[in-house]
């Protein structure tokens, strides 16, 4: 697949269901985990109006930044630190409607007024992070995290080395 085709006029939820075979089309020849997760981070930005969309990577004792798109960001977080952190700590996803209002969050941009991240794993990493910012308060929903999560769950399957 070259060419994405995201119809801008569908709700939040449709354009979820009609990106999920896209992804899976586009990750699927592909077993190079860094690759996929830049790929689904590109694509991922470019259909929604996200601020922010990246991967944070476990090595050793602390997140290290991976493939993103959107604004320079913070390149290490430690265990149980910032939304990130703590969501690699409890292995659950976390939404945040309003980031000044979740004490450890760490401000990478300030433009950043909501959050959701994901934690998911792959045989090559222990622990990957899913990341999405916005400029909006209150964002992300249950939608995000059920389609965001089937994303994971891709990434999952599909990166193996
Ligand atoms: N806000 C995150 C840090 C990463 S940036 O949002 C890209 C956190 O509190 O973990």
């Amino acid at each position: 697949m070259e060419t994405l085709h995201i119809d801008q006029s569908l709700s939040k939820e449709e354009k979820y269901k009609s990106l999920l075979p896209q992804i899976e089309g586009l990750i699927s020849s592909e077993k190079d985990t860094i690759a996929n997760l830049a790929n689904v981070a590109a694509v991922i930005y470019e259909s929604f109006d996200f601020l922010w969309v990246g991967f944070y990577l476990q090595k050793g004792k602390e997140l290290v930044l991976g493939p993103f798109q959107g604004p320079l960001a913070c390149t290490r977080i430690q265990f149980g630190r910032g939304v990130c952190g703590k969501s690699w700590e409890i292995n659950q996803p976390i939404i945040v409607p309003n980031v000044d209002e979740f004490a450890d969050h760490i401000a990478c941009s300030s433009l950043s007024k909501s959050e959701i991240v994901i934690p998911f794993s792959t045989p090559t990493y222990e622990a990957i992070i899913f990341d999405l910012d916005s400029e909006k308060l209150a964002d992300f929903d249950e939608t995000d995290q059920k389609y965001l999560q089937k994303v994971c769950d891709l990434l999952n399957t599909y990166c193996v080395e």
